[in-house]
């Protein structure tokens, strides 16, 4: 019989998509198969997120409660980006932790759990042509790593200390991952990385190098236009882009090939020029405005999502009213608003102009508030409308959901037959964050 692994995942895509390749290669390799009950695992790991400090705290509390509760012989591990960047103290302050896997060592997991005290935090190796086993949770919609690591040095961003240099994956083997994810049912491709469309600046030697392409051969929006001929890839997305890099062949391919899904995540972290340069950026105010309305206008119906960090080091009332001015202006579909959280060893941590917890709060609240009247207002004119749903997953009160293209999460009542269709809907009540149809 195989043994048992229980695996949490804390953090964003990329760490999902990692703990894919976790459990496909310790089933592979190391006989395990996934369980729900941590008190019948024969291995306990949890798969760590770094980027603010509210997590690493909880991995801490999380390995206190799995040493109360597991099976005497367990084994326990951590993996992700707080073991990339805690590493060894991990094991000093919690003993019975078996191993410790950094996020960009994920290929190395088979040897690691058979290592009592392995430690394998090397941010510089080079995954890029490694092939993992095959696994994925979600059958229709598939997570396919295009690059690693991240080349900018946003002040309060401890994720290139994690994720390491940016190196991109070579295209034949993304096509080639997407193929096989299609003839495993996958109609919908959601490309990862933390910048990606930075694609093709970077790629591996193969000797554990990486170069910088000059003359660059390959970029995202030729990555876009390959995948898209891909038979059978209907829809494609993609996280995170950087504002930066959305120039004006990376917008016209978005707007105009049909299989690009018309929603984009455009994490704007501040509305401030100034605070924009103290993050290192590289954009300002104007900047995000003029692209974010040349997207609205080209795709009216296009949804933009954003990334906001609030209580940024220095930043003044005025400021944040930037912040505000913009929010109002682009009217984001759905904002990640966060408070600013020192990281260990980021140019941010040491600014001497910390902001009071308080107004943090405060500034959180009124963009919270302030996101809420968009939200209900966008969701609602989104009633009466036709779209067209892909359904994903079941719901056990007799409703099946779905996304429609441009990411509204929308709920019929159907049954399992509508998996991974594709059909025009048309909405007939919203609540703030989801929509309800019917199918015609
Ligand atoms: N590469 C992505 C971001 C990955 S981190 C990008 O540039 O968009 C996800 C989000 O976490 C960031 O966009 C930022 O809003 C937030 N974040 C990162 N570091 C943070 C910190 N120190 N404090 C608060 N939020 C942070
Ligand atoms: Fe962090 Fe900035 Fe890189 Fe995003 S682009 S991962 S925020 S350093
Ligand atoms: Fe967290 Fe690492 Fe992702 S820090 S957000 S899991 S890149």
């Amino acid at each position: 019989m195989s043994k048992k692994l229980f695996i949490e995942t804390l953090g964003c895509q990329m760490n999902a998509r990692d703990t894919e390749h976790i459990i496909a290669e310790l089933n592979a390799h190391n006989d395990y198969t996934t369980t729900d009950i941590l008190e019948e695992a024969d291995l306990i790991i949890i798969n760590t997120c770094s980027v603010r400090e509210r997590p690493v705290a909880k991995l801490f509390s999380e390995l206190g409660q799995f040493k109360k509760v597991k099976k005497k012989d367990a084994k326990i591990g951590v993996c992700g980006c707080t073991a990339s960047h805690l590493g060894r103290d991990i094991i000093k302050r919690a003993p019975y932790v078996d191993f410790v896997v950094g996020a960009r060592n994920v290929s190395k997991i088979s040897k690691a759990v058979e290592t009592k005290g392995a430690v394998e935090i090397d941010i510089n190796h080079d995954e890029t042509a490694y092939a993992f086993s095959e696994y994925r949770k979600a059958l229709y919609r598939a997570s396919v790593n295009i690059s690693l690591g991240c080349d900018k040095q946003c002040t309060y961003c401890i994720v290139p200390a994690t994720r390491g240099e940016e190196i991109s994956i070579s295209p034949e083997f993304i096509i080639n991952e997407i193929k096989k994810a299609v003839e495993n049912g996958a109609k919908e491709i959601f490309l990862l990385g933390q910048n990606v469309n930075n694609y093709g600046k970077y790629f591996s030697n193969g000797n554990g190098a990486i170069v910088q392409e000059k003359k660059q051969k390959h970029n995202f929006t030729k990555l876009l236009q390959e995948i898209s001929q891909v038979e059978g890839v209907e829809r494609i997305r993609f996280t995170s882009p950087h504002p930066l890099h959305m120039d004006d062949e990376f917008i016209e391919e978005f707007v105009s090939n049909p299989k690009i899904c018309k929603s984009i995540h455009a994490p704007l972290q501040s509305g401030s020029t100034k605070v924009l340069k103290d993050m290192k950026r590289g954009y300002t105010k104007e900047w995000f405005l003029k692209i974010c309305e040349k997207i609205r206008a080209l795709v009216p119906e296009v949804r933009i999502t954003t990334d906001i960090i609030v209580g940024f080091p220095g930043e003044t009332d005025e400021d944040f009213a930037d912040t505000i001015d913009v929010i109002k202006k682009v009217k984001f579909d759905q904002i990640f608003n966060f408070k600013y959280s020192p990281r260990p060893n980021t140019q941010a941590e040491i600014m001497d102009n910390q902001i009071d917890d308080k107004i943090a709060t405060k500034r959180l609240t009124e963009v919270i508030d302030l996101h809420k009247i968009h939200q209900s207002e966008q969701m609602q004119d989104n009633v009466g409308k036709t779209m067209k749903v892909f359904f994903e997953d079941l719901k056990s009160n007799g409703e099946i959901f779905g996304f429609s293209d441009n990411y509204c999460q929308v709920f019929v009542s159907g049954s399992e037959e509508l998996l991974g269709q594709i059909r025009n809907v048309k909405i007939i009540s919203n609540t703030r964050t989801s929509l309800k149809g019917k199918i015609i």
